[in-house]
Parts: structure tokens; sequence; C-alpha cells
């Protein structure tokens, strides 16, 4: 039987089980079975073969009947996608595991038989984060805008604010090229910065973080060490990135590099090409990080020439990076008001796009276009469609364009400044790997870019690029062959 799997009966063409049928039959999912997403399939390279689903990622460890699984689903790039979520809550009239109260629902005391009250999951695959800001924090929470009534609670014995927000499940799959572990890095309990450390620290940080997810989402107790060593394991040994194209074929070809099994021997190591220029191995910062596709420049498929010379606008085209937390404000790097970029900027390991070296960033993907004043920003924000989001007034933070004065920031989601309570962290989390794009769109942490489409015209103004109609389909290719 052809490889073709898909544990929420979505997709037209494949073989199509229910999550139930399915758990009873199909214990094993092939190795580099495919799956079908709207720009071709994607698979998943297990190193230790066949997918068991005997394996702890897949069972019950808590006491909601949540698993990993029911936010890492295989068939949707290890993350879920809210056409997936929309048929799972009809099919099951919102009785699977996923729509549970204390997570799934915009708020914990919505009405459980309300389809309302999950509308962020149902509409972006969204589930809520609660955050407990510090004491200590240098700027103060108000809720500008709070559509669900549970954008600030109060810890009832220390009095701390919790903070809701909202973000999609970041994939569980190509973790070994991980620099920080969630968006705002904060199962990064041991840092993956170093060579000699990192595998080391990689699995204690994939533990911490199993054992937070059995705890928090699935409602349980703290897992055995075996079951969070079984986890990690199988963890570590997930590739997957998109193997066909609708368009281009198979993108794992005599030319073509992409695909998982390319991508799982790709080598890496902490700081690999750096942008800032830290790799340890001496090497300078190569913008053309991208170098899957380089093959096919001269292909006779039409359609292969557009995805490499989409690699090559991802690696080339000039980003006018302004205003970035992170960067543009990075003492390190002298504060520079501009600096002339490339996607590859901040994308820098190669082959794999996410930043090599811990960078949170603040792109503006939380700001209100209504609100913004930075014009570039704004309209680039209204070239997405966000979801309505409590928004935070943070105030008391200093103005760094105006000496002695403070600012005040509108932001859905305060990022790195929620663990830190700093203000220089305010907005910055981590852009993600970018390798199996294609199977799990919205994009951004929010989901606020529906499609490649919309995101790449929010780049476009963001950063000033002038694409061309053919860079961006172009561009839009290559990402969706990853
Ligand atoms: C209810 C949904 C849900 C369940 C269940 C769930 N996760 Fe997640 N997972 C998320 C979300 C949402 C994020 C991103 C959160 C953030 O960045 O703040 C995430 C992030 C992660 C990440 C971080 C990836 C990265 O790039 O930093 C890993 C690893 C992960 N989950 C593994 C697991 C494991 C292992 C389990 C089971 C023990 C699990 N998850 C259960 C929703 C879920
Ligand atoms: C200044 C740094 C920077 C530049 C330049 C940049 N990105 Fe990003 N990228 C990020 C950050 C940070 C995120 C995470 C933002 C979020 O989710 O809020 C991100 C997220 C993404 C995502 C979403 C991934 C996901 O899983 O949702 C894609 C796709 C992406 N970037 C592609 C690009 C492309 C294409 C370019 C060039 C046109 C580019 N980026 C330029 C920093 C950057």
């Amino acid at each position: 039987m052809r490889a073709s799997w898909s544990s929420r009966g979505l997709v037209a063409a494949c073989v199509c089980v229910s999550i139930s049928a399915l758990a009873a039959a199909t214990v094993v999912i092939p190795n580099l079975g495919r799956f079908k997403n709207p720009s071709g399939e994607a698979a998943t390279f297990n190193t230790a073969g066949d997918i068991n689903r005997k394996n702890a990622f897949f069972q019950d460890l808590g006491t909601n009947g949540r698993t990993c699984e029911t936010c890492h689903q295989p068939d949707q790039g290890f993350s879920i996608t809210p056409e997936s979520v929309q048929a799972l809550y009809d099919r099951t009239h919102g009785a699977d595991p996923l729509f549970r109260m204390v997570d799934g629902a915009n708020c914990p005391d919505a009405d459980p038989h309300n389809r309302d009250s999950y509308s962020l999951l149902l509409s972006r695959g969204l589930i809520r984060v609660a955050i407990t800001l510090p004491l200590n924090a240098q700027f103060t929470v108000l809720a500008a805008h709070d559509p669900y009534g549970c954008a600030i609670r109060y810890d009832p014995v220390t009095n701390q604010q919790i903070i809701s927000v909202y973000r999609r499940p970041l994939p569980s799959s190509n973790l070994r090229f991980l620099s920080a572990v969630m968006f705002d890095g904060r199962e990064t309990v041991a840092p993956l910065t170093d060579g000699a450390s990192f595998d080391a620290n990689l699995r204690a940080d994939l533990s911490h973080q199993a054992a937070s997810a059995v705890q928090g989402h699935a409602q349980g107790v703290m897992p055995t060490p075996a079951q969070l060593a079984e986890i990690v394991n199988f963890e570590l040994g997930l590739t997957t990135a998109q193997l066909r194209s609708n368009d281009a074929g198979n993108l794992q070809s005599a030319r073509g590099n992409g695909g998982p099994v390319a991508l799982a021997l790709q080598p890496y190591h902490p700081g690999t090409n750096d942008a800032l220029g830290h790799d340890p191995s001496g090497l300078p910062f190569a913008p053309s990080a991208m170098s899957l596709y380089s093959g096919w420049a001269t292909s006779n498929d039409a359609n292969q020439r557009d995805i490499a010379a989409g690699e090559v606008v991802f690696n080339t085209a000039v980003a006018t990076i302004t205003d970035v937390a992170g960067l543009n404000d990075n003492p390190a790097l002298n504060s520079p008001p501009v600096i002339l970029g490339t996607c590859t900027t901040c994308h820098d390991t190669p082959n794999v796009g996410n930043h090599s070296a811990p960078l949170p960033l603040d792109i503006a993907v939380s700001r209100q276009s209504t609100i913004e004043l930075n014009p570039d920003i704004s309209s680039a924000l209204q070239q997405l469609t966000p979801p309505d989001l409590p928004v935070y007034e943070i105030s008391g933070c200093p103005d760094l364009k105006h000496p002695g004065h403070t600012t005040v920031f509108y932001t859905s989601d305060p990022g790195k400044a929620l663990l830190t309570g700093q203000c220089a962290d305010v907005g910055r989390g981590k852009g993600p790997i970018l390798r199996g794009l294609a199977a799990r769109a919205p994009y951004f942490h929010n989901g606020a870019a529906a499609d490649l489409n919309q995101l790449v015209n929010f780049y476009n103004l963001r950063f000033r690029m002038n694409l061309t109609d053919k860079q961006k389909h172009d561009l839009i290719a290559f990402l969706n062959s990853l």
C-alpha cells in the first residue's frame, strides 16, 4: 500500500481514516508516508523507521484525554490546521479532547457547549497560553481590548497578573535545529548555543517542555523519566519537509535537494552561518543560506525554474530592516536604525530557516494597524487578516527615540517580555524553522497570515522590498517547497 495516512480524515485523495478508527487499527505510520496539502505532499522521515503510535507521544499521559498528537498531527506538519480542527469539531460535536476548556477555548470559563467558545482554535488553530507576569516587571499591563473577558486574570495567592496570549502549535519535528524552544524561548532551560553541550541541553529542554505539556495541556501530573525520554527520543528522530509539488513534481530529485531525507542529512551546529558573524567555525555569514534548488535554475521545467528563482529571492532580495526590536536597537550592533539585509538575515540556518543563535525579534506581527504610527508597519499589517485577539497596553517603558520620555506599546502578544518583565523584550519572539510550511497554514505565531501570499505581501511592505509580482510568485513557490 502507498504510504498515505491521515489521522483526521480530511484530505480528499488519500486513504482517509478517522482518528478513532486509526487508533484502533493503525498503530504504525509508515516511514516517509506522504500527506497531502494544498501545494503537494509533505512527508516525515523517522530515523527509527516506521512511526509506532505506541510511543508515549501518542499516549494519554494526563487526565483530559489529550496526547501530544492532539496538537501536533503528523498529517498537518506536526501542528494543526483550522480546516482539520473544524472538521474534527463537526465530526465529534466538540467532544474531541482538543476542545478542552483549559487552553482549547478562548477562555477557560466560557460555555463548553457553545461552538463560539472555541472560535480562535477553530478559525486559526490557536491555543491559549497563559503566562504569569513577574512581579518586578519594568512596565504595567492593561487590557485595552478584551474580546473574550479573560485577557488578564490574577493569581489568587501572589496577585500576579496572568496574561492570555494565543499561539499556533509550533511543529514538534525538525527539532535538532532549534536554538530556542517555544516562541518566547521559555522552555530553553539549558542554552542551545554551544556545540559541546548542544545535544544534552536540547534533550534537557525538550524533556522539560514535554513535562510542561503533559501538566498544562493534558492536565496531568509529572510524567516518568522513561516516558519523557521516549517522547524526546521520538521527537529527535523526526524530519519533516515538503516532498512533492503539485506543479514541479518530486522535490527530491536528481538536481532538487528538497524533502525530509536530505534535510535529515543536513549538518548543524549552534551558530552556524550566524548573520551577526558569531559562527564558531569562524566562517563569515553567507546570505545565500538556501541552496536546495539551485540545481533547478536551468531546468527544462518552468515550475522548477520558478522555485529556484524564489530561492534566489529569499537569499538576495534586499530587505530594508527598520524598527525591529532585537536588531535595530541591539547595542552589540551599535543600534543601527537601518539594516540592509535579506530574508536570510533573520532566517540564517542553511536550508532550515530559523535563526541559528537565539535572537528573539519583534517584526511587529502583534501590533495593531489602526494604532501603529510607522506607516510601513501599518500598511504591512493591513496585508494580514489577524484574528480578534486581546490587545495589551504596555506602559512605563523608556521611549528610545525621545530620551527622558516614556512610551506605550499596544500588542496582542508581549512575547518574551511576559517572562522577563523587561521593556526591551516587548513583542520579541523567535522565527520558527521554515521547513514543512505548506502543511501548516496559517502563519506567524498568531495565525495572522492566512497563507503565504499574505505573508509575502506583509514582508514586501514591512521591509520595503519592492518585489515584482513574478518575484512574489516565485518566492511563494519556493516557500511551498520547503
Ligand atoms: C493543546 C495543544 C497542545 C498539546 C496537547 C501539546 N502541544 Fe506542544 N505546543 C503547543 C503550542 C501552542 C506550542 C507553542 C507555544 C508557545 O510558543 O508559546 C507548542 C510547542 C511545542 C514545542 C516547541 C517547538 C519549538 O519550535 O519551539 C514542542 C517541542 C512541543 N510543543 C512538543 C509537545 C509534546 C511533546 C507534547 C505532549 C507531551 C505537546 N507538545 C502537547 C500546543 C500543544
Ligand atoms: C528582521 C527579521 C526577519 C526578516 C528580514 C524576515 N523574517 Fe520571517 N520571521 C521573522 C520572525 C521573528 C518570525 C516570527 C514572527 C511571528 O510569528 O510573530 C518570522 C516568521 C516567518 C514565517 C512564518 C513561519 C511560521 O511557521 O509561521 C515565514 C514563512 C517567514 N518568516 C518567511 C520570511 C521571508 C520569506 C522573508 C523575506 C521576504 C522573511 N521571513 C524575512 C523574522 C524575519
